[in-house]
């Protein structure tokens, strides 16, 4: 029986206090207000332009979880009240989530803590002699949880149809048995869209499975397990404006089903009991709660389905028309400084999220970085991004070279194996990308204004000179 919540109750077609106006945030977001110093004096309303690594929350979302939390209580261990409507708003966000991502019938929704722990659920989960194929373009999260099964990487494409033909090139080499390709739906470092489409039918018709990493794809653009006919899907709440601890994997039953729980202990379990000869016999359970042992995030699974909720009712069409639009104005805007070199696999005309990396001629990334936020109150990312061969490839590194930030107080126009990541979402408003291209034009025409130096590895501003 679901309960009557006293707080909005989870829906993927919730209302949305989204704007109508196209050049304006399509969502609002918290922290739009937030002021940072700058060490060259004053303050600064924040530009946050790191979504790729954690987007800010939704203010719807932080509206429904404040309007749920006094009601919280244990999920599927109280008889309390409280613990049966915590219970219900469990499974109706789990519904909620199936509906957003147009799961099949007898798909399962696993709730996890994020992109990384789902698809290392999955990886325990793989049949003996599982094949895996991968591309070396992958974040770690995609790239590292196969590495006890026999694994295939796959060399960087140039173009969405080069994927698919090495590919189908690799499966079709590969003997008989279990397989299953791994694949990201958006670039967290180029942006660029994949063919995801084209490359499960690929994998299909070589008889292998297919699991979506749509970290950086779910925030940006709808993803949908049937119509894509991808086999799972895995994304994280914190890049999906849900920062509360939550991750989701979704699709086949089967593997799941067969598999030993990813975590051993409470809920995962049906019946303990002693054996006669000392031992224990467990009954697992057999749907999600398998592979959801312990204490569930009751919190953060309301927020991502929230979050479903009020991207559903912006519109997915409304937020990709204006990110298209603020990606034009930035990638324009960095076109007309020639020392910037935006990195890419498949070229200008790929479709791509608002995710973009770039190198700046005579300036190791870190210093830049740290320049943009000290002096800009922008805040953006360096570094090799958790996908250090797709970096190397990119940057044209021998695969040896080593990746770290490099030591910027010295190395002014050496040349260092890192770039600058600029990303952004739905509450982005226009200001932040324009001040972002008139920082990178300043800086790289006059220089910093401030000194750096390099601790504990990051690039930050000296102290100012004592009076
Ligand atoms: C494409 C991609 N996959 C996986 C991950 C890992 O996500 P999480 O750190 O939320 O587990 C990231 C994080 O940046 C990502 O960009």
């Amino acid at each position: 029986m679901p309960f009557a919540t006293p707080f909005a109750a989870v829906s993927v077609d919730s209302s949305t206090n989204a704007s109508a106006e196209s050049c304006t945030p399509v969502l609002p977001v918290l922290g739009r207000d937030v002021t940072v110093p700058l060490v060259t004096g004053g303050e600064v309303t924040y530009a946050a332009l790191d979504h790729a690594a954690s987007a800010p929350a939704l203010q719807r979302v932080w509206d429904d979880v404040a309007a749920y939390a006094p009601y919280y209580g244990s999920v599927h261990r109280g008889a309390g009240y409280l613990s049966q409507l915590s219970t219900d708003l469990f499974e109706q966000s789990r519904r909620a989530v199936a509906e957003f991502l147009g799961c099949r019938e007898d798909d399962e929704v696993v709730f996890t803590r994020a992109t990384t722990d789902s698809l290392n659920l999955l990886a325990s989960a793989l049949p003996a002699g599982t094949r895996v194929f991968v591309f070396e373009t992958e974040h770690h999260a995609s790239l590292l949880p196969w590495r006890g099964h026999d694994v295939t990487y796959l060399d960087a494409p140039r173009s969405p149809e080069q994927a698919v033909a090495t590919l189908e090139e690799a499966l079709h080499a590969a003997p008989a048995g279990p397989k299953l390709v791994c694949v990201t739906g958006a670039s967290n470092v180029t942006g660029e869209i994949w063919p995801v489409r084209e490359l499960t039918a690929a994998a299909h018709r070589h008889g292998a499975r297919l699991v979506l990493d749509a970290a950086q794809l779910a925030p940006h653009r709808p993803v949908d397990v049937s119509e894509l006919d991808v086999d799972w899907v895995a994304f994280s709440g914190h890049k999906l404006y849900a920062p509360f601890g939550a991750g989701v994997l979704a699709g086949r039953a089967d593997w799941l089903r067969a598999a030993e729980p990813y975590l051993a202990g409470g809920g995962a379990s049906r019946t303990v009991a002693r054996r006669e000869d000392g031992g224990v016999d467990v009954e697992w359970h057999t749907n999600a709660a398998r592979h959801e042992a312990g204490s569930p995030n009751v919190i953060g699974a309301y927020a991502i389905a929230s979050a479903c909720g009020a991207l559903r009712a912006a519109g997915f069409e409304r937020l990709v028309a204006r990110e298209e639009e603020l990606l034009a104005r930035l990638r324009a805007g960095l076109a007309e400084v020639p020392e910037v070199t935006v990195l890419s696999l498949f070229g200008d005309d790929a479709d791509r999220v608002g995710v973009l990396s770039f190198v700046v001629e005579g300036w190791n990334s870190s210093h830049f970085a740290a320049a943009l936020s000290a002096e800009h109150g922008i805040g953006v990312r360096d570094g090799l991004f958790c996908a250090h061969p797709l970096l190397r490839t990119l940057l044209g590194a021998e695969s040896g070279a080593a990746g770290e930030c490099g030591a910027p107080d010295a190395a002014a126009g050496a040349v260092s194996l890192n770039a600058i990541r600029v990303s952004f979402g739905v509450g982005t408003p226009d200001e932040h990308v324009s001040r972002f291209v008139s920082a990178v034009r300043e800086l790289v025409r006059n220089g910093a204004k401030w000194s750096y130096r390099t601790e504990a590895g990051r690039c930050v501003p000296a102290p100012a000179a004592a009076e």
